[in-house]
């Protein structure tokens, strides 16, 4: 039996279960949906390194896009509710339309009749059993009309993460703090940009607001190649934590070298700041979108395409070394990335963090300052480098932040490092998760 639209709700036009038509935009997303997550938790893939089909058009494929992304940051809620309604653990690819179902009803408030009618549809297009489709409808409809009660009670924070990802978020901020954290990554994460100069006459041309440490936030950006300034390179998207690493270093005065550099955010802020600039990345793609935001904006660097670990032909007053890393500190951003990135990659960057930092600082001339960051939640890849690196490092001497240096101490640890959280800012939609040091080579 159908769910009926409630007074109020245009209907959605209607599939035949029995004849599904995948190219109705409702099925045509919800597929397109499914397809993305599919992939994501079966082949470890990003969202976004996977095509949305072609035929998807327009605002169809931003809808298929925010409903893979809804449904990856509210996966673990979503799983907690099926197993509650279902008497049997559903088959995988069965749980895998019910989750879709499920994040539709609860956070997206989604009409249960479209939803319920059109997943069903999926289920029959996708070869599943009469049996399978009766199952998912029965359970979405069972969802729609007891689920709210439940879903309130449920700790969604906790349910966010996997259990390796709650144990190390324990470990690392405290139960108290790995809540907080874990909350404030369920929310979406505003559109930030570094402006090259005036920030609050671009704030004010923008519709938008400055944040304390001088990003400018929008809330409601829209497509951002539509804005003003795109075009003319007055500005580039940057999160308002990923802007810092780049202040924290000293006045430009001559030559830096800004390892793994791609797509190039920190390049283009030392490239405004006056340093010379060497932008070295390993990724030929990537550098290719280097070297167009550096085109788009009119600033310029030198582009080599090496490995870090081995390119050795100069030496420069600053070294600045975004390694690659678990990027936990994006969540918001990419909230795949829980499922997706697990104790056995956090080994491996980790590793590799742990030999850029020594070739890093093989290239920091005598006197100059390295700068080392990562966009990690965890401190494997922060804290711990730090420590490991400057005790291993006898000519490195620790160059600890002031505790006002960004005009807010809470992103300032006691041993003067950067670190900042999704939690912090509550109140203006928080902020990426970032870690960095710096240390300066003896003269
Ligand atoms: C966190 S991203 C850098 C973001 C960039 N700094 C920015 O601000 O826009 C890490 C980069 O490291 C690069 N990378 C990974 N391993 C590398 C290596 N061994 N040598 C050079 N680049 C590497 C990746 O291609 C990726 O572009």
């Amino acid at each position: 039996m159908a769910v009926k639209p409630k007074a109020g709700q245009k209907a959605e036009q209607k599939p035949d279960p029995k004849t599904p038509d995948l190219k109705s935009p409702q099925l045509a997303v919800r597929n397109a949906a499914l397809q993305l997550i599919t992939a994501t938790l079966e082949e470890g893939e990003m969202l976004d390194e996977r095509a949305l089909p072609k035929s998807l058009q327009g605002a169809d494929r931003a809808r298929a896009m925010t409903l893979a992304k809804q449904v990856m940051r509210w996966i673990g809620s979503a799983d907690q509710m099926i197993d509650k309604f279902a008497n049997t653990p559903p088959r995988e690819d069965v749980r895998m339309i019910l989750r879709i179902g499920v994040v539709e009803l609860m956070v997206m408030g989604e009409a249960a009749f479209g939803v319920v009618d059109s997943l069903v549809s999926l289920a029959h297009a996708g070869q599943h059993t009469t049996l399978a489709s009766g199952f998912i409808n029965a359970i979405l409809r069972k969802v729609a009309k007891e689920g709210a009660p439940i879903w309130a009670k449920l700790n969604h924070a906790r349910h966010s993460a996997t259990e390796d990802g709650w144990r190390r978020m324990k470990t690392d901020w405290g139960k108290a703090g790995g809540l907080r954290i874990l909350k404030a990554q369920l929310d979406d994460a505003p559109l930030d940009l570094t402006v090259k100069s005036d920030a609050a006459d671009w704030a004010t041309r923008l519709g938008g607001a400055v944040t304390p440490t001088g990003s400018v936030r929008l809330t409601r950006p829209g497509a951002v190649t539509s804005l003003e300034g795109y075009e003319t390179g007055e500005w580039w998207v940057q999160d308002a934590a990923a802007a810092l690493p780049a202040r924290m270093a000293p006045p430009a005065n001559g030559k830096v070298l800004d390892l793994c550099a791609a797509p190039g955010g920190k390049t283009m802020q030392l490239a405004a700041a006056g340093w010379d600039v060497t932008a070295l990345d390993s990724s030929v793609p990537r550098m290719r979108r280097v070297e167009a935001n550096l085109k788009r904006t009119g600033l310029t660097a030198r582009l080599v395409t090496a490995d870090a670990l081995t390119w050795a032909e100069d030496t420069f007053d600053l070294v600045l070394l975004d390694a690659p890393c678990s990027a936990t500190g994006t969540v918001r951003r990419h909230p795949e990335l829980p499922s997706t990135r697990g104790e056995a990659e956090i080994a491996t960057l980790s590793a590799l963090q742990k030999k850029l930092l020594p070739a890093a600082w093989a290239r920091v001339a005598q006197g100059g300052t390295l700068i080392y960051c990562v966009c990690s939640m965890t401190k494997t890849e922060g804290e711990d480098q730090a420590a490991a690196f400057l005790s291993a490092t006898p000519d490195a001497t620790h160059v600890p932040l002031q505790s006002d240096e960004f005009g807010d101490p809470d992103l300032v640890t006691e041993e003067g490092d950067l670190r900042t959280k999704p939690s912090l800012w509550p109140e203006i939609g928080g902020m990426d998760g970032f870690f960095a040091f710096r240390a300066q080579r003896s003269a």
